[in-house]
């Protein structure tokens, strides 16, 4: 097995370029990086990952919690998160909390112990659980939270795009618009809901608490939620799905009692998921920009773990609003 000196050699570097190279590689600089990965390849050398990390007092991995890991936005944010982590020399441990408190702190043990240099956390618990770098005494971002969290946090202008969605509406001449929630405790769910009141009553419309139906994000509450508003005497022209999963459950619930997307009700979901263009008819939505988020939240982390101090605390990323078939104008 080849040694660290014999890549410096190979490479015609000293032995701390080539560690400088293993352990923070941007710092140094492509040539050199170049030229010692060449050596590094030829000579079939494996870094003891062990040592390293024993003298830098770091893990190199960083502990990315999720409340939940079916959901596809999700997947889209962790993967580019893992993309960026790697490109860093990071490893990506991950912990699905299914959104309770108990699993998300006995996760959080994994950074107390050293055993990940930082957390991202992709919206805590509950608002008022949300730790702040500070007081778990270790780096800690939070990614798409409400806003006022403690941790630095990365999010969308949930309000806003809510608002949007019922504009949208609006314009299409959609009086009676239900909107199908996620729990209420999730502070998506309650900037969302703002933001959907805020359009009906820019619009002068009327807030009407039996167009509301409680779902949990997922395609089956959808589905169940599509259902009730298809049984109602008079159901809404249009729905507003606070993602895209559940507006997809809806699309099949309203289907399933010969309702027809647009014609007779209009869906509208939330992230832009891949599946949401497969979604007969397409949806529209509002997307999230899920690789920008993952991008940035592993940057601003590795700042943390680096000790320096972020310039903001809170980043507002653009989101989009998408336009597709699952919309039409209200049927009258
Ligand atoms: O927590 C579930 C939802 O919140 C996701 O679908 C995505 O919209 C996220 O922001």
């Amino acid at each position: 097995m080849s040694s660290i000196r014999e890549v410096a050699g190979a490479a015609g570097v000293s032995v701390a370029t080539v560690s400088r190279v293993l352990s923070n590689p941007e710092k140094v600089a492509s040539s050199t990086r170049k030229k010692v990965q060449k050596a590094i390849d030829e000579l079939n050398y494996r870094p003891n990952m062990l040592a390293r990390n024993f003298r830098s007092a770091r893990s190199y991995s960083l502990l990315v919690l999720v409340p939940d890991i079916s959901n596809p936005f999700f997947a889209l944010v962790i993967r580019a998160i893992e993309d960026r982590a790697q490109q860093k020399g990071y490893s990506v441990l991950l912990g699905d909390t299914r959104d309770s408190a108990r699993r998300e702190q006995d996760y959080m043990r994994l950074a107390e112990t050293r055993l990940a240099d930082g957390v991202i956390q992709l919206r805590p618990h509950s608002l008022g659980d949300a730790p702040s770098s500070e007081s778990l005494g270790f780096p800690c971002i939070n990614l798409c939270g409400a806003e006022s969290t403690p941790a630095p946090s990365i999010r969308v202008d949930n309000v806003r795009a809510a608002e949007m969605v019922v504009e949208h509406l609006v314009a299409l001449g959609h009086r009676r618009i239900g909107v199908i929630t996620g729990l209420q405790e999730n502070v998506h769910t309650q900037d969302r809901f703002q933001g959907y009141r805020q359009g009906l009553s820019n619009a002068g419309l009327k807030f009407e608490p039996k167009l509301v139906v409680e779902g949990n994000f997922s395609m089956p509450s959808g589905q169940n939620a599509g259902r009730q508003f298809a049984e109602m005497k008079q159901p809404p022209t249009a729905i507003f799905c606070m993602n895209d999963e559940m507006a997809i459950g809806a699309s099949q619930g309203l289907k399933a009692y010969g309702l027809s997307i647009p014609e007779q009700v209009s869906i509208v979901g939330f992230d832009d998921i891949d599946y949401a263009k497969y979604n007969d008819p397409p949806l529209t939505t509002i997307a999230q920009p899920a690789e920008a988020m993952g991008t940035i939240a592993t940057d601003l982390l590795l700042q943390l773990i680096d000790g320096q101090t972020l310039s903001r605390t809170e980043y507002v990323l653009p989101f989009e609003f998408i336009l597709r078939d699952s919309t039409g104008p209200a049927n009258s």
